[in-house]
């Protein structure tokens, strides 16, 4: 069954990890959520690992890649490939493990994503992104969905990006996640694809007045609440990624000016923090450390007096390790003294 999600936050590598989702938890229970792009090749070799590998540890390899906490949900896992076959089995695991949707990524334009054959440079072969759509729709109940730019290199004519949406409509995808900018394949890495390139808002407006059955969500860009909000009076979605890694509590109001379901509670930076605990309490009884968590909080108190030596005290304490979440409660502890 496909929701329409009308806020998302974007996938993001080194980001959008497993902690930092629980993070965002805590600021909006309705959002979409995605993982960082996984890739099914990657999927597939552990899940065909007979030999040297035993059971356990497959499963082990497995989670580590899949794993997520019920608060997570709703939430896509994003898939890196073009084999029609491995992306159905990735597709498969999705399910079993639990996910609302699966994610096909036609936006990455790094190099080893190029070398890949997968990424942004498949927007040059939309009977392929058709195809693996196709196989990933037949393999599972999950909704299918892509994420795609508005071309590449010299493919970037509006008549060429409608080509691709109605190509892949055609086999199954159930909803665009455009980034409105083009990607330089040769010549810019990643970085420079997020901000070179100029956003083009407007073709992706155009897509939905001329594919109006379509669901189009909209990323690139997008810095604040009050413009997610205009832009949904003509788009079905809003896809928010730096805006909301760096400025997390920038999008405290989202599930009640967005979802018609404002928190109880006020979301303060302390609340964030103090939401993290029974979190940070089962990672770290399950032998993981309290970094990897801790590491997404310095962005929580943004505009926060003291924010400095917070931080500052925060990572010395986590990083020691034996940490556990009693040092996230100190901080929660400290942010609220501070009327935070
Ligand atoms: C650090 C970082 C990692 C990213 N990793 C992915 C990824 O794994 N998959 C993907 O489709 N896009 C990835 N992106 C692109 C974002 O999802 C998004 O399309 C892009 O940042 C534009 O949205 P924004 O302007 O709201 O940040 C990444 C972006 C950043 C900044």
């Amino acid at each position: 069954m496909q929701q329409n999600y009308r806020f998302s936050v974007a996938p993001m590598l080194d980001c959008t990890d497993r902690h930092f989702r629980v993070l965002m938890r805590q600021i909006s229970r309705h959002c979409l959520l995605y993982t960082e792009m996984v890739v099914a090749r990657a999927l597939h070799h552990i899940s065909q690992d007979g030999g040297s590998s035993r059971l356990g540890e497959r499963q082990q390899r497995l989670e580590r890649l899949l794993g997520f906490a019920p608060i997570e949900r709703p939430l896509a896992l994003q898939l890196g490939g073009d084999d029609p076959a491995l992306l159905a089995q990735a597709t498969r695991l999705a399910a079993d493990w639990g996910y609302d949707e699966v994610n096909l990524n036609v936006g990455c334009p790094s190099e080893k994503v190029q070398q890949g054959r997968f990424g942004a440079c498949l927007m040059a072969v939309p009977e392929q992104v058709a195809r693996c759509v196709e196989a990933m729709a037949a393999a599972s109940p999950l909704p299918v969905t892509v994420k795609h730019r508005i071309g590449i290199d010299n493919q970037d004519s509006y008549e060429e990006l409608l080509t691709f949406v109605d190509t892949v409509a055609g086999s199954g995808a159930q909803r665009f996640a455009v980034h409105a900018r083009k990607a330089w394949l040769a010549g810019l890495d990643p970085k420079q694809n997020r901000t070179i390139p100029p956003l083009r808002w407007d073709l992706v407006q155009q897509l939905k007045r001329d594919r109006p059955s379509l669901m189009i969500e909209l990323n690139g860009g997008l810095e604040q609440l009050n413009q997610c909000r205009q832009q949904l009076e003509q788009l079905d979605g809003v896809m928010v990624g730096r805006a909301a890694y760096h400025h997390p509590l920038r999008w405290a109001a989202v599930d009640g000016d967005i979802f018609a379901a404002p928190a109880a509670d006020p979301i303060r930076a302390s609340s964030v923090v103090r939401g993290l605990v029974p979190h940070a309490e089962r990672w770290c009884s399950s032998g993981g450390r309290l970094w990897p968590i801790a590491r997404h909080l310095v962005h929580v108190v943004e505009g926060v007096n003291g924010a400095r030596p917070w931080r500052a005290a925060l990572s010395r304490a986590a990083a020691a390790p034996d940490a556990g979440a009693e040092v996230l409660e100190t901080a929660a502890r400290q942010l609220e003294e501070r009327g935070h």
